[in-house]
């Protein structure tokens, strides 16, 4: 049963829209190709074990193992746990240590409860100030922008993304209260924004439409309604939503 529910992939995820989600599934199926093996092959076993060792009224007898057999297993086991890290560090280091390339999209992604804001930084290419204690989501200031400082006055500040595709980006994950999280099935993609942090993530999406983003995070009562919306649209859209969002020119 176990097999047929992975070999079946009927509750496998939706097709990933980047290709380091692609190499995430093959490290993925990899993975469970080698542990599904030695899960199949210690049943076989453990099965031939208890027909083979069934109580048939003889004398049982201690026996002292074998050290050959010892080291020979958890040969097989350090081997395949370092083989498959090394298989997989290089898709891990292109995520997470590789920084995101110069022309990438920067969105600010701030994370409350229980609500996603998103910020462009505008026409001048800079996020503008922000003051906690001007933070006041009523009055239409959810992050705090300072209205003084002039970098801030072309942000643009919604509670979708919008991203280009076959474009990188980068987002920087904040959260000004609890720790939330930032998942996307489709990008393979999952990060935790914690508070007094700046979390950079980055990704190049290769296929417009319309994606979740959810929080993964138990972060408080209103946590199982806490999502967004990722966009993924055309260069032009995407131009297009930064001039309808932006201040009138
Ligand atoms: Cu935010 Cu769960």
């Amino acid at each position: 049963m176990t097999v047929y529910i992975f070999a079946s992939r009927k509750y496998s995820a939706p097709s990933p829209i980047t290709s380091v989600g692609l190499q995430i599934d093959r490290q993925y199926d990899l993975t469970l190709y080698v542990t599904g093996a030695a899960f199949i092959l210690a049943q076989l076993v453990l099965g031939y074990a208890i027909l083979r060792f069934r109580d048939r009224g003889q004398q049982a007898h201690f026996t002292h193992g074998s050290t050959v057999a010892e080291v020979l297993w958890t040969s097989v086991i350090i081997i395949s746990f370092l083989g498959l890290g090394i298989a997989g560090s290089k898709t891990w280091g292109e995520m997470r240590f590789t920084p995101a390339s110069r022309d990438s999209v920067q969105v600010e992604v701030t994370t409350t409860q229980f609500v996603y804001t998103f910020r462009y930084p505008g026409a001048d290419g800079k996020f503008g100030r922000l003051d906690a204690s001007l933070v006041n989501a009523p009055a239409g200031n959810p992050l705090g922008l300072d209205p003084n400082d002039a970098t801030g006055r072309d942000d643009v500040v919604v509670p979708i993304l919008t991203v280009p595709v076959n474009h990188p980006v980068e987002l920087l994950l904040r959260s000004q209260d609890v720790i939330h999280n930032f998942f996307v099935r489709e990008l393979r993609l999952q990060q935790d924004a914690v508070p007094g942090m700046m979390i950079p993530i980055h990704f190049t999406a290769d296929r417009i439409g319309r994606y979740e983003i959810v929080c993964t995070q138990l972060c408080g009562l209103g946590h199982y309604k806490m999502h967004s919306f990722m966009d993924v649209v055309s260069e032009r859209d995407y131009e297009r939503f930064l001039k309808k969002q932006g201040p009138p020119q």
